[in-house]
C-alpha cells in the first residue's frame, strides 16, 4: 500500500513539478520578451533625460501611461514590437545623444536633423547593426566620427552634414575614417558642411552602389580623389570648397558617366577641361568655377543636351584668342541651359552674334570680366527669359542694341567698364523689373531716358563717368525705390529738381562733376536715409539748405561750386560723418569747431576766403566778437524802439475806440429822449 502510494506521490509530485518546470518556462519565456521591449523602453527614457527641459516638453508622450509604440517619432515592427524607426528631425531638440541609443537593437532608421544635439555621437551607435538610415545633419555635433559606424554593416544613408564634425582620432585609423570602405551598402554619404581634413582613403573605392558623395565646404586637400573615380554610380558629386588641386583625369568622363550634378568649385584644380565630361549625357549641373584652370572651354560641351546650369567663372580660361569663345555657338544645342557663367576669365575674341542662338531658357548670361570686344548683337531679345545679363569689364563697343529692351524679365543689367557709346536706348525702360542697371564707365552720349522712371523697382541707377547731356529727367525722381542713384562726371545741366525730396529712400546721391546748377534744394531734407552726397564740381549757388535732419550722412561734398552763407552749425552733430568737402565756394562766417569741425583729415574747407574761426591748426582769421556784440546791441535798440511804437499805435486805437462808443452813446440818448 505504502509503495503504490509513494510511487502515486511521486508521479504527482513530478507531474507538479513538470507543470511548474512549464510555467517557469513560460514565464522565463514572457520575462524575455519583456525584457527587451522593456530595454527599449529603458533606452529611450535614459535619451530623453539627457535633453533640455524644454525638449524634454516636447517629447511628453514618451511616458508609462502610453505605449512605447505610441510614442512622438517612434516606430515599432509590427510582430515583435521592438522599436525599429526613431525620427525626431526638426523637433529643435537641445542635448546631447544618449549612449543608451546603442540599445535599441532593432532599430534601422534614426532621425535626430536639424536639432541642437551636441557633443561626440556616441561609440554605441556601432551596435545598430540593423541599421539603415542615419541623419544626423544639421546639429552641433564635434569630435569625430566614431571608427565603430563600420558594424553598421546594413547603413545604406549617412546624412552628417552641417555639423563641427573634425577629422578621426590620428592615431587610431588617419584622417579620414577608413572604416566606410567597409559599408558597402552605403548608397548616400553627405559630409557637407564640417572641418574634416586630410585625404579621401583608397578604400572607399569599394562603395560601388553609391550615387550621392558630397564632401563639400570641408578642408580635405590632396588631389582629386583617385577613388572617387571608381564610384561610376555616382550621379551626384560635390567636393565644392576644399583644397584640392592638381589635374582631373582626362578620362574623367568614361570613369564617372551617371553623374548629374558634378561640383568642384572653389578648389585649386590647375590644368584643362577634361574633353571626357562632354560625354556624360546626363550631366545637368556642371560647376568648376573658381579654380585655376587653362586651356578652351570645349565645344565638345554642345552634347550635353541634359545641361541646365554651367559655371566656369573664375578660372584663367581662354589665351585672349578668337577661338576662345567657339564655344558659345557650340551651346547652343544645350536647349535647356538656365545659367552660363564664364566671367572673370581670359576670353578674347569678338562676341559672336550665335549667342542669340542660346537656349530660350538661359536666365543668366555671365561673360564679364574678359576681355572680349565687337558690339552687342541685335539677336540678344531672343533669349526672352534672361534676367541677368553680366558683360562688365569687357572691350565692347557700339551701340546698345534697342532690341534689349524687349528682355522683360531683365532684373539685373552689368554693363559697366566697356566702350559702350550712342544713346542710352529709351526701351529699356519697358523693362519694368529691372532693378540693377548698371552702364558706368562707357561713351555713352546724349541724354538720361526719361522712360527709365518706368522701372518703378529700381534701386541702382549707375550712369557716372560717361558723356551724357541734358538735365536730369524728373522722372527719375518718381522711381519710388530708388536707393542709389550715380549720375558723376557726366556733362548734364540744369538744377537738380525739388522732386528729388521724393526719393525718399535714397542712401547714395552722385551728381559730382556735372554743369548743374541754382541752389541746392531744400527737399533735399526729405531723404532722410542719405549717407553718401556728392554735389561737387558743380555750379550750385546759394546757401546750404537746412538738412539738420540728414543725421545719417557719412560722405558729404560740396566742393568747387558757387554755395555761400553760413556753414551750419548743426552739421557738429552728423556723427557719422567720416568725409566732409566744403572747398572752394563762398562760405563765410564761423567755421564751428566741433564733431567733424576736429578733424582736419577728414574735412577740407580750403578756398573760402570768408571763413573765420575753427580750430587752431586750420589757421584761419579769428572771428571778430566786437562785431557780434555790436550787432546784438543793434538789435536790442531795434527791438525798445518796435515795441515802443507798437504800444503807441495801441494806445492811439483804443482811444479812438472809446471815443467812437462815447459818441455813439450820446446819440441813443438823444434819439429816447426824442
Ligand atoms: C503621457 O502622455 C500623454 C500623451 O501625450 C499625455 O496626455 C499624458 O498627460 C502623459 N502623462 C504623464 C503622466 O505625463
Ligand atoms: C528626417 O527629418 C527631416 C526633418 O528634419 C526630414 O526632412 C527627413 O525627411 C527625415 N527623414 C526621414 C527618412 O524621415
Ligand atoms: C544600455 O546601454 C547602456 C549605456 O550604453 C548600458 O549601461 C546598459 O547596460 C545597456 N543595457 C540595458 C539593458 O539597458
Ligand atoms: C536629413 O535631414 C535633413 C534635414 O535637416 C534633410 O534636409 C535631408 O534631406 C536628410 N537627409 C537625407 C539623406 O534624408
Ligand atoms: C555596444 O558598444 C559599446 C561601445 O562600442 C561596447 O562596449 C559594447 O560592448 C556594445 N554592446 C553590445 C551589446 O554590443
Ligand atoms: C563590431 O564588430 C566586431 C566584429 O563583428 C565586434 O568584434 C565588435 O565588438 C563590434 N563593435 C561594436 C562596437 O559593436
Ligand atoms: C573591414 O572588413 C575587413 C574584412 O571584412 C576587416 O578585416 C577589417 O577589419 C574591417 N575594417 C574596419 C575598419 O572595420
Ligand atoms: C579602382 O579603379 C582602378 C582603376 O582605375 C582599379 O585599379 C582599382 O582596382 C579600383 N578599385 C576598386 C576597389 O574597385
Ligand atoms: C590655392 O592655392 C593657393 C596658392 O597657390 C593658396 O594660397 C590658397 O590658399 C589655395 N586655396 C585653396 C582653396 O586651397
Ligand atoms: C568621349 O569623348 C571623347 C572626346 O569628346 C571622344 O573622343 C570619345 O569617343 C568619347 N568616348 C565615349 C565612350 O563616348
Ligand atoms: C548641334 O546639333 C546638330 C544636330 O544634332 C548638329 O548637326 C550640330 O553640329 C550641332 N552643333 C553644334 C555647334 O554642336
Ligand atoms: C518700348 O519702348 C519704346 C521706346 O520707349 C516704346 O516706343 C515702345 O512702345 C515700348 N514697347 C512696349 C511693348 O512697351
Amino acid at each position: 500500500m505504502a509503495l503504490p502510494f509513494v510511487a502515486v506521490r511521486l508521479i504527482l509530485v513530478s507531474v507538479f513539478l513538470f507543470i511548474v518546470s512549464l510555467e517557469n518556462s513560460d514565464v522565463v519565456c514572457a520575462q524575455t520578451m519583456r525584457l527587451t521591449e522593456e530595454t527599449d523602453k529603458q533606452a529611450l527614457l535614459e535619451f530623453k533625460s539627457q535633453l533640455s527641459e524644454t525638449s524634454r516638453a516636447v517629447l511628453d508622450s514618451w511616458n508609462n501611461t502610453l505605449p512605447l509604440c505610441r510614442w512622438t517619432g517612434v516606430k515599432c515592427g509590427a510582430k515583435h514590437k521592438r522599436v525599429t524607426g526613431l525620427n525626431l528631425g526638426g523637433l529643435k531638440l537641445t542635448g546631447i545623444v544618449s549612449s543608451f541609443v546603442g540599445n535599441l537593437s532593432f532599430l534601422r532608421s534614426l532621425n535626430l536633423s536639424s536639432n541642437y544635439f551636441r557633443g561626440a555621437i556616441p561609440l554605441e551607435v556601432g551596435n545598430l547593426s540593423r541599421l539603415r538610415y542615419l541623419n544626423m545633419s544639421d546639429n552641433l555635433l564635434g569630435g569625430a566620427i566614431p571608427v565603430v559606424l563600420s558594424n553598421c554593416s546594413s547603413l545604406s544613408i549617412l546624412d552628417l552634414s552641417r555639423n563641427d564634425l573634425e577629422q578621426g582620432v590620428p592615431s587610431e585609423l588617419g584622417k579620414f575614417p577608413a572604416l566606410f570602405g567597409n559599408l558597402t551598402s552605403l548608397k548616400k554619404l553627405d559630409f557637407y558642411d564640417n572641418q574634416m581634413e586630410g585625404e579621401i582613403p583608397g578604400s572607399i573605392a569599394r562603395l560601388k552602389q553609391m550615387y550621392f558623395f558630397r564632401i563639400a565646404v570641408n578642408k580635405f586637400t590632396g588631389v582629386f580623389p583617385l577613388p572617387i573615380y571608381n564610384l561610376s554610380s555616382l550621379t551626384t558629386l560635390s567636393i565644392v570648397g576644399n583644397s584640392f588641386s592638381g589635374t582631373l583625369r582626362p578620362d574623367f568622363g568614361s570613369l564617372l558617366p551617371n553623374l548629374q550634378i558634378l561640383y568642384m568649385d572653389i578648389n585649386n584644380f590647375t590644368g584643362t577641361i577634361p574633353e571626357t565630361l562632354s560625354n556624360i549625357s546626363t550631366l545637368t549641373h556642371l560647376d568648376i568655377s573658381t579654380n585655376h584652370l587653362t586651356g578652351n572651354i570645349p565645344s565638345s560641351f554642345g552634347k550635353l543636351r541634359n545641361l541646365l546650369w554651367l559655371s566656369l567663372f573664375k578660372n584663367s580660361l581662354g589665351n585672349y584668342s578668337s577661338d576662345g569663345l567657339d564655344f558659345l555657338g557650340a551651346l547652343a544645342n544645350c536647349t535647356q541651359l538656365q545659367h552660363l557663367d564664364v566671367g572673370i576669365n581670359n576670353l578674347g575674341g569678338q562676341l559672336p552674334v550665335s549667342i542669340a542662338n542660346l537656349s530660350t531658357q538661359l536666365t543668366e548670361l555671365s561673360l564679364d570680366e574678359n576681355l572680349i570686344s565687337g558690339s552687342i548683337p541685335h539677336g540678344i531679345r531672343n533669349l526672352i527669359n534672361l534676367q541677368i545679363l553680366d558683360l562688365n569689364g569687357n572691350l565692347l563697343t557700339g551701340k546698345l542694341p534697342p532690341s534689349l529692351g524687349d528682355l522683360s524679365e531683365l532684373r539685373k543689367i552689368y554693363l559697366y567698364s566697356n566702350g559702350l557709346s550712342g544713346e542710352i536706348p529709351s526701351s529699356l525702360g519697358n523693362i519694368t523689373r529691372l532693378i540693377l542697371l548698371y552702364l558706368h564707365k562707357n561713351s555713352f552720349e546724349g541724354s538720361i531716358p526719361s522712360s527709365l522712371g518706368n522701372c518703378r523697382d529700381l534701386l541702382h541707377l549707375y550712369l557716372h563717368n560717361n558723356k551724357l547731356n541734358g538735365s536730369i529727367p524728373h522722372e527719375i525722381m518718381e522711381i519710388p525705390s530708388l536707393v542709389i542713384l550715380s549720375v558723376a562726371f557726366n556733362s548734364l545741366v540744369g538744377p537738380l529738381g525739388e522732386d528729388v525730396g521724393k526719393l525718399i529712400f535714397l542712401t547714395g546721391l552722385y551728381v559730382g562733376y556735372n554743369k548743374l546748377s541754382g541752389p541746392i534744394p531744400r527737399t533735399l531734407a526729405n531723404c532722410l536715409s542719405l549717407e553718401f552726397l556728392g554735389l561737387q564740381g558743380n555750379s550750385f549757388v546759394g546757401p546750404i539748405p537746412d538738412v539738420r535732419g540728414l543725421t545719417g550722412l557719412r560722405f558729404l561734398d560740396l566742393s568747387k561750386n558757387n554755395l555761400s552763407g553760413p556753414i551750419p552749425e548743426y552739421m557738429v552733430k552728423f556723427s557719422k560723418l567720416e568725409y566732409l568737402n566744403l572747398s572752394m565756394n563762398n562760405f563765410e562766417g564761423a567755421v564751428p569747431t566741433e564733431g567733424i569741425f576736429r578733424n582736419t583729415s577728414a574735412m577740407s574747407i580750403i578756398g573760402n576766403i570768408n571763413l573765420c574761426g575753427g580750430i587752431a591748426s586750420l589757421r584761419l582769421l579769428p572771428c571778430s566778437i566786437e562785431t557780434s556784440r555790436k550787432h546784438s546791441s543793434v538789435r536790442k535798440i531795434v527791438v525798445i524802439c518796435v515795441s515802443a511804437g507798437i504800444a503807441a499805435l495801441l494806445l492811439l486805437f483804443l482811444s479812438l475806440v472809446f471815443l467812437c462808443r462815447y459818441k455813439q452813446r450820446m446819440k441813443s440818448i438823444r434819439v429816447i429822449s426824442q
